[in-house]
């Protein structure tokens, strides 16, 4: 087999916040993916980095009473060693703020430049005059122009679901001093991406992405390109723009290049050359994970900007969907919105990794972390399966055979498991770690119905059988380490602690094909437990409460009393939800179909999408306001109303009447 030369990254995670089981989703999935290819004795050198920069970090730093440099210093800090306890192994996590980053960042821009593919613009944007800086969309918020609710965002309504322009929010105000903005004229840097219309459709489908990740690009690339707005205005926490003072590259401009950056770093230290992974036409390969929110900046600008200038494009783009606990989008209010440390704080790092792999595909569906399932499947895989072989055989060898394995091991189910290894080789390569697990753990079946039939422990007591005992608990450690090669980039920590066990060398892919025999093991200690469910209630509590940090509570505004009969206006009924649907283009709505119980139905658009899965929503029980003017929105009319309690977002919850209640009753 040729010697693949590998650089591999996972998207920068942000410096402004902490590492959370989303992130751990993508960096076990790429750390799995280093290790298997570093186990088949590729050279597989893995980078990532802290994305520094842009206004939040700026803000948030403010906030602390800090300046943007110690908190970004603190934050690596600390998303090192969390990465660090998960067994991420990282050959460089460095920070975007560094020397290389914006020496790399002036370089590709000027590159830019040269090449003609950056233009000036000026732009109207809305400016924050007592806090003297330009206002992101997410930074104003006001009355929707659409439905008149308050405290809505610069971009859409989550009441609503209008997408609008803050400039048409009524009485806007700044999240962040809250004054009135005022419009204001500024300069703009843009990078020309519209006239790469044309080598993106062709590099798109040139193999790089997923099928799915390019069909839903090709949409975007049909429609043609816009220019890509690259500069903020100061004050921004960022690298300044040669030759325009005043002037910052946009965070997303230098984010992939912290890639090269983080790279760079790890060659100086360790004597690789740069080009040979960077330059055009280089036989290397540049592989990124990265999440499916991101897919236009890796997948369009990204591209664009390398051949530009003068760089090779990546390999390969390994897009993911996202992490959701029990069916919902990971919750504070749930105790779902799972910091790393929180869950290392009551349980072991290699339960979540073998959990995450056994779920994952390869492809961009979001990935469900059912807390019963992940407590049973660990259990009855890891424990149950696999540790269970080892401990029921190790035994034996220590204490009758004073460690000293059989001479021989030819036993034909070993022959299956070595048998396995190009199909299963063939599964991790291609991020199907689900489907490699499920051979590993049919291997796993066959080996422990071996000993169940041959059963040591009962053979032991029987007179001439101390042979047969020796060598069935001599095939049981030989099934028992090649699960660990196998299990190896999933569970590095259960197999170097088995490695250790065994008396042998790190495990590598070759070890697959042959066997120990003749060899003395050490002294058996435990090495791996059940997970209790208790822990991982523990883990929920310990999450539960605090608000997230982007979405600050709003207070409720007190309503005016009314009377009786304005009440009595309002037609509550009981429905049911025969169907719920995703509405193709709307961030916040799923599109219900109510019935009234008079085999009438009605269409109705709720904005609870962020906090309910349509399938859980079919067959429910709520309260609609039957007698609302229908509404026409951007995705159809809608006719009527459900109720809902809670600010909004994913903390919303459906009204649902008690047990007993019919469609089409009346609430009074
Ligand atoms: N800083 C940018 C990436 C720059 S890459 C040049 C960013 N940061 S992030 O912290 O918001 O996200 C980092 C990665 O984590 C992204 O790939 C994102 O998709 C992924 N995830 C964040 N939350 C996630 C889940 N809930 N589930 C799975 N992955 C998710 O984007
Ligand atoms: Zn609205």
């Amino acid at each position: 087999m040729e010697k693949r030369r590998i650089l591999v990254t996972s998207a920068l995670p942000n410096a402004n916040g902490s590492i959370h089981l989303g992130h751990l989703m993508e960096h076990i999935q790429t750390d799995i993916w280093v290790r298997f290819q570093r186990m088949r004795g590729h050279e597989c050198i893995y980078v990532c980095a802290d994305d520094t920069h842009g206004t939040a970090t700026m803000l948030r730093a403010e906030e602390l009473g800090t300046t943007p440099e110690k908190l970004i210093e603190d934050v690596n800090a600390e998303h090192r060693s969390d990465f660090y306890d998960f067994a991420i192994s990282h050959d460089n996590y460095y920070s975007t703020h560094s020397d290389e980053n914006k020496a790399f960042s002036e370089l590709i821009y000027n590159r830019l430049n040269e090449a003609q593919q950056i233009k000036t613009r000026s732009v109207d944007q809305l400016y924050d005059p007592e806090k003297e800086m330009f206002l992101a969309d997410r930074f104003i918020v006001g009355t929707c122009p659409k439905c008149k609710a308050e405290g809505q965002y610069g971009d859409n309504c989550e009441a609503c679901g209008a997408t609008y322009d803050a400039t048409d929010l009524i009485n806007p105000v700044s999240k962040i001093s809250g004054a009135t903005p005022v419009m204001k004229e500024s300069t703009h840097f843009f990078f020309a991406l519209s006239n790469f219309t044309e080598f993106l459709t062709e590099w798109t489908r040139s193999g790089a992405l997923q099928d799915q990740v390019a069909n839903k690009l090709s949409e975007w690339l049909d429609a043609g390109l816009q220019d890509w707005d690259i500069s903020r205005d100061a004050p921004y926490f960022g690298f300044e723009i040669p030759g325009a003072p005043g002037k910052y590259f946009y965070v997303w401009l230098d984010a992939p290049i912290g890639y090269m950056a983080a790279f760079q770093k790890y060659c100086e230290a360790n004597n690789v050359e740069f080009d040979d992974f960077w330059k055009q036409d280089s036989e290397c390969e540049v592989h990124h994970f990265i999440g499916k929110d991101i897919i236009n900046f890796h997948a369009l600008f990204w591209p664009a900007m390398l051949e530009t200038a003068g760089y090779r494009t990546p390999t390969r783009i390994h897009a993911h969907g996202f992490a959701t606990v029990n069916g919902l989008k990971m919750s504070k209010s749930r105790g779902t919105f799972i910091n790393a440390r929180t869950y290392l704080d009551h349980l072991d790092a290699e339960y979540l990794r073998y959990y995450f792999a056994a779920k994952m595909s390869g492809g961009v569906d979001d990935l469900d972390i059912n807390l019963d399932d992940f407590v049973q499947r660990v259990n009855s895989d890891v424990i149950g399966k696999v540790v269970n072989i080892a401990s029921r055989c190790a035994g034996f060898i220590n204490k009758q055979f004073d460690g000293q394995l059989s001479a021989t091991s030819d036993n034909p189910i070993l022959a299956e498991f070595s048998a396995g290894s190009e199909t299963i080789a063939l599964h991790f390569e291609n991020g199907d770690y689900g489907k490699g697990l499920r051979d590993i753990m049919a291997l796993a079946d066959k080996a422990n119905q071996y000993i169940d039939e041959h059963k040591p422990w009962v053979l032991i007591k029987e007179e001439g059988k101390r042979d047969l005992v020796q060598q069935v608990c001599s095939d049981g450690l030989n099934f028992y380490r090649l699960l660990v090669t196998y299990l190896k980039p999933v569970l590095p920590r259960l197999a170097e602690k088995s490695e250790a066990f065994l008396g042998i060398a790190p495990l590598t892919w070759d070890d697959l094909d042959t066997r120990l025999t003749g060899h003395t093991i050490n002294k058996f200690t435990p090495l791996m437990t059940r997970i209790e469910p208790e822990k991982v209630e523990a883990i929920v509590n310990a999450s539960m409460g605090e608000a997230e940090p982007e979405q600050e509570a709003t207070t409720e505004p007190e309503s005016p009393t009314i009377e009786f009969d304005d009440f009595a206006k309002i037609d509550l009924r009981v429905v049911k939800i025969v169907n719920a649907e995703h509405v193709e283009g709307a961030d916040k709505l799923l599109q219900l179909t109510l019935d009234l119980g008079d085999e009438t139905t009605r269409n109705v658009f709720a904005g609870i999408k962020a906090a309910y899965q349509p399938e859980d929503l079919i067959g429910k029980l709520t309260i609609m306001v039957a007698n609302l003017a229908p509404r026409k929105m951007k995705f159809g009319m809608s006719e009527g109303m459900v109720l809902a309690a809670g600010p909004g977002g994913e903390d919303i919850y459906l009204l649902e009447p008690d047990n007993g209640a019919q469609p089409g009753m009346k609430v009074s």
